[in-house]
């Protein structure tokens, strides 16, 4: 290594706070989530307790998948994915 010790760890330590910096503007730039969580209500509390996939079979009981627009056409019964964006908490 021709660059003294010294000078190259400065340079590491420089490069690691600049990469923080970026990875902190990008978090602060990410949209806020705007998918409607999963209600506190009578109709949902029981999925709160299930596993992702049992209770994501059974979203279709009340919410068809029939009306496809843009975001839930790839949604169907079987892909079980409707907790993945509608978040439980
Ligand atoms: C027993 C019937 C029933 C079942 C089963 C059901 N829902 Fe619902 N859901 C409703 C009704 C009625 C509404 C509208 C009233 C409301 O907003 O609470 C609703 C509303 C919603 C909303 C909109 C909330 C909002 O803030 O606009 C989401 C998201 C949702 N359900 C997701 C789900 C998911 C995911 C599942 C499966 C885990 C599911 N629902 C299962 C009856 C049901
Ligand atoms: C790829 C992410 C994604 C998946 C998967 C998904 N949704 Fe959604 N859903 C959204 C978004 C985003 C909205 C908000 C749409 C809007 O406000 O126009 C929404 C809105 C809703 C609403 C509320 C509609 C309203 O008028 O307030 C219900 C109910 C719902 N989804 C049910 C489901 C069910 C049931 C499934 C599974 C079959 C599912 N979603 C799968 C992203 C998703």
């Amino acid at each position: 290594m021709s660059i003294p010790k010294k000078k190259n760890t400065l340079f590491i330590n420089l490069a690691f706070a600049g990469s923080l910096i970026a990875l902190l503007l990008f978090l602060l730039k990410a949209p806020e989530i705007t998918t409607p969580k999963l209600p506190h209500d009578e109709d949902h509390n029981r999925f709160f307790s299930m596993k992702k996939k049992t209770a994501g079979k059974l979203c279709v009981e009340c919410h068809t998948t029939e009306e496809t627009d843009e975001i839930h056409k790839d949604a169907t019964p079987n892909t079980n994915r409707c907790l993945f964006c509608h978040r439980r908490d």
